[in-house]
């Protein structure tokens, strides 16, 4: 299947690399290709430039929001959550209409800034999150997009956990779904099969997504305290 992995950042490229060596034909998409290729820094995240990692993937096609998501049968958002409703306009909504959109994404907020200390992982303040509660960036997405049919998943572990559950505790461990789209959830769960998944817990329609993306203080707690990524959830039943 041709995929769009909407992201370049550790997770876009996680996804890009697991699904290429799956056999699927993959494009991440991004705003600019020509910026994105001149990056000679790390991003604000320490992610490498794109660059250097395109020659050793070259199964891998970069592409404009837009190009990479015409040409898709399937998206994955992995965009920086307070972009990604503008990164999806930009793919373009004609592009996105009819499809299933696995959305990893985290509402980060990273432009509120809170009088009060925060608690810091690596040295930076964990952002608040923003929409919370009463809404989520999942639903957002559906109600800017509804004829697209979103799945909330994977956004509760690290980019190489998500593609690669094997690789930790023997894969025994949760991957927790949201969507209104029986369809897209049964697309979803097949593709996270071949990740490798076995634990798929669909915990019901979007509004459940909201309890997923309130998982974020909880994920950066734990990376804190174990001094690493390399951890899930298990849901125990
Ligand atoms: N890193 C992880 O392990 C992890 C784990 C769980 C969930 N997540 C979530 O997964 C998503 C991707 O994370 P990441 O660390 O791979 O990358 P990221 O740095 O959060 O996002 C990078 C992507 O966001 C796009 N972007 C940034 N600002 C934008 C804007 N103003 N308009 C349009 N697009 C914009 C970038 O576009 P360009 O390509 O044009 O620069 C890039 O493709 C995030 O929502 C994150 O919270 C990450």
């Amino acid at each position: 299947m041709h995929i769009a992995v909407l992201g370049t950042g550790a997770v876009g490229r996680a996804h890009a690399a697991r699904l290429t060596t799956l056999g699927h034909q993959v494009t991440i998409g991004t705003r600019d290709v020509e910026a994105t290729l001149a990056r000679t820094e790390p991003d604000t995240m320490g992610t490498p430039p794109i660059q250097p990692w395109l020659t050793q993937h070259p199964g891998v096609r970069l592409a404009g929001f837009a190009t990479a998501a015409a040409g898709a049968g399937l998206l994955i958002n992995a965009t920086a959550g307070h972009a990604t409703l503008d990164a999806l306009h930009a793919a373009g909504a004609d592009h996105l209409a009819g499809k299933t959109l696995i959305d990893t994404a985290v509402p980060n907020d990273f432009m509120t800034s809170v009088d009060r200390p925060m608690p810091t992982l690596w040295g930076i303040p964990a952002p608040l999150l923003d929409p919370v509660g009463g809404d989520s960036l999942a639903e957002q997405i559906q109600r800017a997009f509804p004829e697209t049919r979103v799945v909330k998943a994977l956004n509760t572990m690290a980019a190489h956990v998500m593609v690669e559950p094997t690789a930790l505790a023997d894969g025994d461990h949760t991957v927790l779904l949201s969507s209104d789209h029986a369809d897209a959830k049964q697309q979803t769960t097949d593709l996270l099969a071949t990740y490798g998944w076995r634990d798929i817990v669909d915990l019901g329609d979007l509004t459940t997504a909201r309890a997923t993306e309130m998982l974020q203080p909880l994920y950066l707690a734990l990376t804190r305290a174990l001094g690493h990524e390399h951890h899930g959830l298990k849901v125990v039943r």
